[in-house]
């Protein structure tokens, strides 16, 4: 996998690059997108260009993961990237494809989540962020190839990590995640990694043979997925 390296203050131009990219060749590119501190950069970026006049225009979101059944409703992937995207952007609820969150009918929820995603044309572009064991959404090691959309239980550290972005007011145990087979259909993929601390984690991703062990691994076999790493995260 090619990995493009940059500067950390070019980190959330060089992604909207891609973004703005896909948008010439498709106004309403469906872009997976996910939440955590990586994207931060690109939010802001993004953010300052619609203050300056740009326009989001028919882009639309597929979420990657949510929390299942946490409360209360302010907490979690979906009113984070309200805040954060979203709202600033003016991309309303009927452009968005959200990941289901709640329990009751949740196994019936994610088929109707695939469906979805196929009926609204598929990911253009997925930029997952990359998790401290090699994550990718929550797709926690011991995932397979070929998992799709479901619920899965989040390692301790996971859970704990996901408690201090919200000060510790949830700590949520268990998630549901777009699984590794249905992000290998997206029919582009951008690895993002930022900050210290994902050096090795990066190096094994990159450098072992896929396995379930290392989730993001498998993007060695998606068709088209790169890397977009800040300085910081591939020295420390
Ligand atoms: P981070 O989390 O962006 O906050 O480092 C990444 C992840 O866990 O997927």
């Amino acid at each position: 996998m090619q990995v493009d390296i940059v500067e950390p203050v070019e980190f959330g131009r060089a992604c909207a690059e891609f973004i703005e990219e896909v948008l010439q060749r498709r106004p309403d590119a469906l872009i997976g997108l996910p939440t955590g501190n990586t994207p931060l950069p690109l939010y802001a970026e993004l953010r300052a260009r619609a203050q300056r006049g740009w326009s989001a225009g028919r882009m639309r979101v597929v979420m990657i993961d949510d929390y299942l059944d946490v409360v209360p409703d302010e907490i979690g992937p979906y009113p984070w990237l309200r805040r954060e995207l979203l709202d600033p952007l003016r991309i309303a609820a009927d452009r968005v494809l959200r990941i289901p969150n709640r329990e009751a009918g949740i196994e019936a929820a994610c088929a109707a989540f695939e469906r979805d995603l196929a009926a609204w044309g598929g990911c253009d572009l997925l930029l997952p962020g990359l998790g401290w064991n090699g994550h990718i959404g929550f797709n926690e090691p011991d995932a397979a190839i070929d998992s799709r959309t479901r619920v899965v239980k989040l390692t301790e550290t996971t859970a704990d990590l996901n408690a201090l972005y919200w000060g510790g007011r949830a700590h949520p145990n268990r998630a549901v995640t777009m699984g590794i087979g249905t992000m290998l259909e997206a029919r582009d993929i951008r690895l993002m990694v930022r900050g210290r601390g994902k050096a090795e984690v990066l190096r094994r991703a990159l450098r072992e043979p896929p396995s379930p062990a290392m989730p993001a691994s498998w993007l060695q076999r998606a068709h088209s997925a790169r890397v977009l790493a800040d300085v910081n995260a591939v020295q420390g």
